[in-house]
Parts: structure tokens; sequence; C-alpha cells
């Protein structure tokens, strides 16, 4: 696909078309949302925005992403009460946040979000502390080579949110942050109503590559 294209396009992975050599099914499919789903959500959510806000905090990212960056914190924090009440959890913390994010303060956005976090504790499990099998890499690495290479490993320079190099991400981010990415970052197509299609034995499969795999090119 030409850059032009790819650019528009959010992170959006083609569940029909999803065969791993493996033999692995994209499990996922049409699943209806696990009791303790709700709450690990809100609680990547929470990792993600802090996250973005330490970004933007230690003057990260370019310009154009950074607004990229400030437009994605603005919409989870607009999304963020309805999750936090799908969790059983109430959303008085919310104002705060969002009145910090529209000032740019992104230090105080951080403190609020950790004073949240120690009730909403990110859990990656499974997904981050599985061993870098020799399986468990090559399942990694064909799910990559199939299904994300063509988006990561070329990112657009000029878009607002690149779709960004995610051996570099998941070297540079704290493991249990790539994890919360990788969980809220991917999302399927209409025949998983838009949730991420990949089990955690996938995406725990994507990150131990990542982390651990040789990029395309070698380094
Ligand atoms: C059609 C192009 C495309 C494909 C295919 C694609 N992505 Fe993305 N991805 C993007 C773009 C663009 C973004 C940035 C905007 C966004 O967050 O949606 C992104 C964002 C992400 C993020 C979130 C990064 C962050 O800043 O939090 C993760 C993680 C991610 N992708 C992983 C993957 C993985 C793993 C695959 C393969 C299973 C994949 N993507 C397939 C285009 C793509």
């Amino acid at each position: 696909m030409r850059a032009e294209a790819r650019r528009a396009l959010a992170c959006a992975v083609a569940a029909a078309g999803l065969a791993w050599p493996a033999g692995q099914a994209a499990s996922a499919l049409a699943r209806p949302v696990p009791a303790g789903e709700h709450a690990r959500r809100v609680a990547a959510e929470l990792v993600v925005v802090a996250g973005d806000a330490r970004r933007l905090a230690q003057g990260a990212a370019l310009p154009l992403e950074r607004a990229g960056l400030r437009a994605r914190i603005a919409g989870s924090l607009a999304s963020l009460p309805l999750l936090l009440r799908h969790a059983g959890s109430d959303a008085e913390a919310v104002p705060v946040l969002r009145a910090a994010a529209a000032r740019g303060d992104w230090s105080a956005l951080g403190a609020a979000l950790r004073t949240l976090q120690r009730a909403h504790p990110f859990d990656p499990g499974a997904l981050a502390s599985a061993p870098p099998t020799p399986e468990r890499l090559a399942l990694g690495k064909a799910i990559h080579a199939q299904s994300c290479a063509a988006c990561h490993d070329a990112p657009a320079a000029d878009a607002a949110l690149p779709a960004r190099d995610l051996y570099a991400m998941a070297r540079s981010a704290p493991r249990a942050e790539f994890a919360a990415r990788l969980l809220l970052g991917v999302r399927g197509d209409r025949s998983t109503a838009y949730r991420n299609p990949f089990s955690d034995l996938e995406l725990g499969a994507l990150l131990a590559w990542y982390v651990h795999g040789a990029r395309a090119g070698g380094g």
C-alpha cells in the first residue's frame, strides 16, 4: 500500500484474513467480553494515557505527533467515565484529569493518573511474562510479518499518529506499558466488533518477538 493511503488508516487488522503458519486460530473472534476484561481495559487505558503524557512531558515527539497525542489523550479521557462504570467504578477523578490535559500540564496529568492507577492496577499477566521460547518467537514473527509489518516497518513521518516502530517501542517503553499498548492499540474489524482480534497467547508471542526477536533488516 502506498504511504499516502496507509497514513489515514488506524491500526486495524482484518481478522478474516488471519491464518498463522503455526496453526493458531484467531481464537478471540466474536468472543463475549470475559469477566475481569473491563477492569483490565480500564487499567490498560490508564497506562497508555500515562505513557502518552510522559512522552509529551519529556518533549519526546515532533509537533505534529504531539498534536496527535493530545487528541488521543482527549479522546481517551472522553470515554474514560464509561469505561470506569463498566468496570464498576465511579468517574469522579476524570474532571481533574481533563482539566490537566486541557492546560497541557502533563506532569499534573501524570500525577493524577498515578493516584487513579492505584485503584486500577494493570496486570499484563501471561501477556508479558511468558518466556521467549522458539515456538513463541516464531509465532510472533509470523503474525508480525503477516499483519503488522506493512504499516509498522515503514512508518509515515508526516502523520499525527504514525504507525510507530514496534521494535523500538518494545525496547524503550516499560514492559507493562508496551503490553497495554498492544492490548489497546490493535483493533480488529467488524467481525470482532473492532475489538483486538488476538488472544493473550498471540499478543504474548508478539511482545516476545518485539523484545527479543531481530527486527527486519537485521538490527
Ligand atoms: C493498516 C495499517 C496498520 C496495520 C496493518 C497495523 N497497524 Fe498498528 N497502528 C497503525 C497506526 C496508523 C497506528 C497509530 C494510530 C493508532 O493508534 O491507531 C497504530 C498503532 C498501533 C499501536 C499503538 C501504539 C501507541 O502509540 O500506543 C500498537 C501497539 C500497534 N499499532 C500494534 C500493531 C500490531 C501488533 C499490528 C499487527 C497485529 C498492527 N499494529 C497492525 C497502523 C497499522
